[in-house]
């Protein structure tokens, strides 16, 4: 039972570990929860088997290309968000039901994902993703194998952008299949669209701050972290799970998971900034070093700026036009001797005890409670 995992040493999350390889994170998660994230992925392939077979009816490229969002679903991750859902929805009902009859409800939350990372990675180039070619390079592989006509770059790209929006609508046709009584539907909707537009907000302010460093500050770029991941990936997540196992929207649990969720949640994100730059591609399954290829100003380079010497900071201009492997790396040395990594840890650090002290209510049982104390670590302390 949970209550079982969540009491031993098993739990105990390494610290970053350079070159690192495997899953920790989705193993802790998995052993937190047991089934739970074995049960999402049965619900999605058993979703999606019947989702492409439909659309293959439709004309035989359509099972291609359904097919191709299936992959990006199935690829792997951690499947964080549907996990603090269920510890959402847990806390709530107690017990220990392992399974729960809103499974398909957690598994949209991964759909919703895929949407997100899918569209990501249009808007930052980005070339791989869970160690695979990103959907619009692999479509744009496919359209040069099939010797098709006109730009791949640009045809990967279309095919990238309908692979999000079928994602996103079938979010919603498997959250359907969730039994949910009506009366909770309006809250969980509530607050399923809240995480939506937030997740967009975040995505633009994230967009526009590549392009308008001047007016740029960590504080906007904390902003942006808030926004863009600690929203759709921890506290609308549990609030979602809260909701639907019908929670009081003005209860202790709900201002308690507000708090933790943020707090953990732009931590999660931090750490992605970190992993951005000083990850291992092989274990992150991303590239390294985009960020300062691109100049994009994240919390990490926005502090490095401003805690750099004067030479520093000339050198820190170059981020945005470096292209080589050593230049990045140069760079990533040069932003480690601001100071702003060890500030970073301490951010993260700080929020997650933030996190933990929102967890000290009546309100949430000691099973959920140990449960989210290690998600708190899992989730900030990874190294994928
Ligand atoms: C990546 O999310 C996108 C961010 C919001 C940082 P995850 O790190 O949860 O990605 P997967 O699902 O495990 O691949
Ligand atoms: C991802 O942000 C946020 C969403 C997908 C909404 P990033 O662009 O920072 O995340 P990665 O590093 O590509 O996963
Ligand atoms: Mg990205
Ligand atoms: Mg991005």
């Amino acid at each position: 039972m949970a209550n079982d995992a969540v009491a031993g040493d098993t739990l105990r999350v390494a610290p970053a570990q350079p070159g690192a390889t495997g899953d920790p994170v989705r193993g802790v998660l998995s052993a937190l929860t047991q089934d739970l994230v074995t049960g999402i992925d049965e619900v999605l392939a058993a979703f999606l088997a019947n989702e492409v077979d439909s659309l293959t009816e439709i004309d035989a490229a359509m099972g291609g290309f359904a097919a191709a969002a299936r992959d990006c679903v199935l690829a792997g991750g951690k499947r964080i968000r549907p996990t603090f859902a269920y510890w959402g929805w847990r806390a709530v009902v107690g017990g220990d039901e392992r399974l729960p009859s809103v499974l398909p409800a957690l598994a949209a939350l991964e759909l919703l994902h895929t949407f997100a990372l899918v569209h990501d990675d249009v808007m930052d180039a980005s070339d791989t993703r869970r160690g695979l070619p990103t959907a619009h390079r692999a479509a744009a592989a496919r359209h040069r194998a099939a010797g098709h006509t006109g730009d791949p770059e640009r045809y990967g790209e279309a095919v990238a952008v309908l692979i999000g929006d079928l994602c996103v609508v079938w979010a919603d046709r498997l959250m359907a299949h969730a039994t949910v009584p009506p009366t909770r539907l309006l809250d969980v909707r509530r607050c399923y669209d809240q995480m939506r537009v937030e997740t967009v907000a975040g995505q633009f302010l994230d967009v526009l701050g590549e392009h308008d460093a001047a007016g740029w500050t960590v504080d906007r770029a904390l902003r942006v972290a808030r926004y863009k991941t600690a929203s759709y990936t921890v506290q609308r997540p549990l609030l979602f799970g809260a909701h639907l196992a019908g929670a009081d929207a003005d209860s202790p649990l709900i201002a308690a998971y507000t708090r933790y969720g943020l707090a953990v949640g732009e931590a999660f994100q931090l750490r992605d900034d970190l992993l951005g730059v000083y990850g291992d591609p092989v274990t992150t399954g991303k590239p390294a070093g985009d960020d300062l290829r691109t100049g994009k100003p994240t919390v990490l380079l926005m502090l490095a700026r401003q805690l750099a010497g004067p030479a520093q900071r000339r050198a820190l201009e170059r981020a945005g036009s470096v292209t080589g492997a050593r230049e990045v790396s140069l760079l990533a040395d040069l932003v480690r001797e601001t100071g702003a990594v060890a500030r970073v840890e301490r951010m993260i650090s700080d929020r997650v005890a933030d996190g933990l002290a929102a967890l000290d209510t009546p309100a949430i049982d000691g099973t959920a409670r140990s449960a989210l104390t290690a998600l708190a670590t899992a989730a900030t302390a990874r190294w994928a």
